[in-house]
Formats: structure tokens, sequence, C-alpha cells
């Protein structure tokens, strides 16, 4: 680029002869040096000319018009001041159709907006745009990532830094029975996160390597824990950029057949259908007398179901809230099965959630419930409700193929004001 004259002393540099100073702190050019200028600067194949030099308003003819013509038409871009002498108001210099000619102009009003940063840091500065933001944000759920494997626990170390950092994740238990790993995981997460909503599982309330009484003291511990950690086990309102949503945790336990109707239980086909001793929980939980985990649990989340909520609500929980949840459910595939249709092994629908927390859910009217627990991964939509789980389960699951579709990270829920678009059913 050869600017002909951005200023007298840039003048002097580079085109001595263009123009020259009027001593008035402008410059004027003399017609011949200025054609001369604009030839040379096309021979010596400049791509821009900017001439900040007021020229004529009605002659085409102009020599300096007609050499830009020619630079224009050897493909120069050439951009000119409109002037700024009038003789009148709106008076344009160089109103030749193949230049861009160039007009400052002032006004007496101004312009201000505060620029908010994710880190809360406020920048004040010029602006004549109306305030836009924040940007939208993304729900996503995780859960059983069972971090006493040290795969998963690199497997969540290596979530982007970057990707997540104004998204919202729903953790929805069984992170680990041992609390300084536990701890360990949502401190990482909430460094990905901007938030981070949290659960707990059976496993988590394992009462292994822990010096809490029971395990209903270990579950009040992990909510002090997650109150110093900045991570969310209340419901909350976020603005999502589409006129908020209200994210509730919805804590619970299973109601095995024998405590309550409420139990998701199934009659198994084949013999053997105890088989509780191979249940972790047998071993490891232990409650305080009186009533069952699953009243204690569903109890802590009454206040939540009479509140008004203003906005969609996406609730999760760890366990799961539906007996047809436990199945493959295919487009037409006809009634759900009535009996747990395995013959070996354990009967998991005896340990597997309450359909109490069903009811929670209908009553809330939850958009998106997104639960875990089984480690076999779904997105159904049942009456107007998706219902999504999305574990990281064990690695030897994932390596099976046993615990379902499986993407490379958090299972995106909610997007745009709605539900993600579910990618399997
Ligand atoms: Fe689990
Ligand atoms: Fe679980």
């Amino acid at each position: 680029m050869t600017p002909l004259c951005p200023s007298p002393k840039l003048r002097a540099l580079q085109n001595p002869n263009a123009c020259w100073d009027n001593g008035a702190g402008g410059c004027g050019a003399n017609s011949g040096d200025t054609v001369a200028a604009i030839d040379q600067a096309v021979i010596d194949g400049v791509d821009v000319l900017n001439f900040s030099i007021s020229g004529t308003s009605t002659n085409y003819l102009d020599s300096v018009e007609v050499a830009f013509l020619f630079a224009a038409r050897a493909g120069v871009f050439v951009a000119t001041s409109a002037g700024n002498s009038g003789p009148t108001a709106s008076t344009v210099a160089h109103i030749s159709p193949w230049l861009a000619s160039v007009a400052a102009g002032t006004h007496d009003r101004s312009g201000t907006a505060t620029v908010i940063l994710g880190n809360g840091a406020k920048y004040n500065g010029a602006s004549l745009t109306p305030g836009v933001g924040p940007a939208p944000v993304r729900i996503f759920a995780l859960s059983d990532i069972h971090v006493d494997y040290s795969e998963n626990m690199a497997w969540i170390q290596g979530l982007s830094e970057r990707d997540y950092s104004r998204d919202v994740l729903l953790l929805a238990g069984d992170i680990c029975h041992d609390i300084g790993k536990l701890e360990a995981a949502l401190k990482c997460l909430r460094e990905k996160f901007a938030e981070v909503f949290f659960l707990n599982g059976n496993h988590d309330l394992w009462l292994l390597e822990t010096d809490s009484s029971d395990s209903r003291q270990k579950f009040h511990r992990l909510l002090d824990l997650c109150r110093g950690l900045g991570v969310r086990t209340e419901p909350a309102k976020l603005d999502d950029g589409h006129g908020g949503l209200w994210i509730v945790p919805l804590f619970a336990w299973y109601d095995k057949p024998e405590e309550t109707q409420n139990s998701l239980f199934l009659p198994k086909a084949g013999p053997g259908d105890e088989m509780l001793d191979s249940w972790g929980d047998e071993h490891f939980v232990r409650w305080p007398a009186g009533g069952t985990p699953s009243a204690y649990f569903l109890e802590s989340n009454v206040t939540h179901l009479h509140r008004v909520y203003d906005a969609p609500v996406i609730s999760f929980s760890h366990f799961l809230p539906r007996t047809d949840l436990m199945f493959p459910r295919q487009p037409g595939a006809g009634p759900q099965p009535t009996v747990w249709p395995l013959r070996a092994g354990f009967n998991f629908s005896r340990v597997a959630g309450t359909w109490a927390l069903e009811k929670q859910i209908r009553k809330l009217g939850s958009r998106v419930h997104a639960y875990g627990h089984q480690h076999r991964n779904r997105w159904v939509t049942i009456d107007g409700i998706h219902y999504v789980s999305h574990c990281l389960g064990y690695p030897h699951e994932r390596k099976s193929g046993r615990i379902g579709y499986f993407e490379a990270g958090p299972r995106l829920i909610w997007e745009h004001g709605r539900p993600a678009v579910p990618i399997d059913v």
C-alpha cells in the first residue's frame, strides 16, 4: 500500500512531489504531480491507494479522477476523502463511481456498554449496540463415573478444559465410596463446567474407608463437601439465554419389594431370586433405625414439589423411577416385561429404584429426567418426559458394549431452550 498523503510527514517520506504543507495545518497538491504519483503507484504494483486530499465534487473528467479511473481499471482499490470544507452541508468530494469516498462525522450522542466476562470481570466501553447474552447454556448428564477405577478418573480428567466452560453438568451419583477420590472428581469437574449439580448414588454411601458412623451421616458429610466446593445439591434456576430453566435434584434410594408397593421389583423367571448377598449395599451400607432410606430421601424432596416453577424443569436422580426403563424400548415393541427376564444372576429390579420417584417427577412436570444406577444407557420418551441415562460405568462394561450407547463425553440433554435431539431410543 502506498499512501499518497496520509499526513504531511508521511507525504515527505513517500511522495514529496505530490503534496506540500499549506501552512495552515493541512496540505495541498498540484494536480499534475498527483496524477504522476497515482500513475507511479500503479506502475509500482500497489493494491490500495488511500487519497486523503479533497477534490472535485462535480467533474468526473477532472484529471485526478481520470487517473484514479485508470488505477481502478488496473485493479487498484482507491479510497478518497469526501472532504470537509463545504461549501454546504453534505457536500461530497470525489463523486466518481470508481472511488470509495469516505467521510467522518460527529454527533453529540454517546453510547456506552458494559461487557461482563465469564469470570465476572466488568469492562466499560463505547458501544451503540444493545447488550446481548449471556451465551446460551447447555445441560449435560453423566452418572456412575466410579472413579475408584483409575481409568475412569483419567477419563474425567481428560475432558476438555474449554468445551464445557459455560455449561452445566448433572452428576447423578455413584462417584466413589472413597470420599477423597469423590472430592477429587468433583473438583476436577467443577473446574471444567460453569455449574455442577450432584446427588449421591448407593456406592457413595458405602462405609468403606470412612469414619462416618452410618450412611446417613456420610450423606450429610457429602452435602457439606459439596457446599465447600461450590457444587449444587439444591434446586436452582439458571439463565440459559432462552427464558431460563430449573434444575431439581431428586434424592432417593430404592424400595425393596418387601418394603413398599413402590418397588420396581419384577419376579424372576428362574430360581435363586434372592442372591442379595452379591449386592454390595448389603455389606457396606448401614442406616440408623426407623423408617426406610427411600422414605427418608424422598421426604427431603417434598418441599421442592410444592414450589412454583416459572420455567421448564429438568430433574435428575441416581435411581430409576420406572420399571420399564430397565429394558431397551423399541418403538412399537409392545408391552414391557412383567418378569425379570434373565434366569441367571442377580435380579437387579429388586434394588433398581422406586415408583415414588416417578410420582415426584410428574408432580414437578419435568421436561427431562436424567438418572443412572443400572449402567444401561438410554434415551426414552414416555408421556412427554425424556428419560435419559448416561453412565460411564465400569471399564469392562464399556469394552463389552453392555452399557449401550456411549459418546466421548457427558451427554447433552438440553440446549437452545429445549431438549437436545436424542441420538438413540
Ligand atoms: Fe453405578
Ligand atoms: Fe448405583
